[in-house]
């Protein structure tokens, strides 16, 4: 009734879920925000993702799982104790798995979310609202922005490049701290491609020469024009490119990963 409740959407790639660990502890990290005691501990979350996995017959999916507070006889808005958690598990296909580097449009629109936007609240009509937007506008997603500088978008994290440095904003409150933005800075540090974490201003996005947004479910997606501004020529530019096929290699590597 209240949306009380945290979420995640787990990547799973040759029947082995990408980066649990960091999934799990962002779980962790949102269900204290919201003090709600997690109903399993790491290791019990891991098995029942491992049997969701193994009953889905393996291969590429996606995981959704959501904890919420669970029923208590009255509607009140104060948080019950002594009522244990509802949990929600499903495995969907994950479409991207297989998809060659498939670039988007976006549209800029004011962040009108929350102050919360680090906890992965299931109470999304915030981010729906502004993606439905988009999308009547023709464009496949928004681009947020709070007091003239980029937040994130309404299902994805955003970086650009500007001379050969790549740019992503601070992980604050007024984003949700992405596992594959953790992931493509840390890939950043390895191929040796400065990143900086750091305001982005409207203006910079706009006159950036490469844009990308990233999450769970599209990976890295660059994005080719903002509004009526095209970016980069129209063009998937070649740090998008580089990073890439360096996040295939990660996926790759999953496959030689016995599940555990
Ligand atoms: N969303 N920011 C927002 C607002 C998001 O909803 C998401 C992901 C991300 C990227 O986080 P990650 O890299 O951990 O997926 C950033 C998921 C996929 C969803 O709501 O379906």
């Amino acid at each position: 009734m209240f949306a009380d409740g945290i979420y995640e959407v787990i990547p799973v790639y040759h029947g082995n879920p990408f980066r649990l660990n960091d999934h799990l502890n962002r779980l962790q990290y949102c269900l204290e925000q919201i003090k709600l005691t997690s109903p399993y501990s790491s290791e019990q979350w891991q098995t029942i993702i491992e049997q969701l996995i193994e009953r889905n017959g393996g291969g590429h999916m996606s995981i959704y799982l959501q904890v919420t507070r669970g029923v208590h006889d009255e509607r009140d808005h104060l948080y019950k104790e002594n009522i244990t958690p509802t949990v929600l598990l499903m495995a969907s296909p994950l479409t991207v798995a297989e998809q060659p580097l498939t670039s988007c449009k976006a549209t800029l629109l004011a962040d009108t979310r929350w102050q919360h936007c680090d906890i992965k609240s299931i109470a999304l009509l915030g981010n729906i609202m502004l993606r439905n937007q988009a999308q009547a506008k023709g464009y496949d997603e928004a681009i947020l922005h709070r007091d003239g500088k980029i937040t994130e978008g309404t299902t994805s994290n955003v970086f650009i490049v500007n001379g050969g440095i790549v740019y992503t904003p601070p992980q604050n409150n007024y984003i949700l701290g992405g596992i594959t933005r953790d992931v493509i800075i840390e890939i950043c540090h390895t191929a040796g491609v400065e990143i900086q974490q750091q305001c982005i201003h409207i203006e910079q996005l706009l006159a950036a020469d490469e844009v990308w947004i990233s999450s769970s479910s599209r990976e890295i997606s660059p994005v080719i024009q903002i509004d009526d501004k095209i970016i980069g020529h129209g063009k998937v530019g070649p740090i998008s490119k580089t990073l890439f096929a360096e996040f295939q290699h990660f996926k790759r590597q999953l496959l030689a990963t016995k599940s555990k």
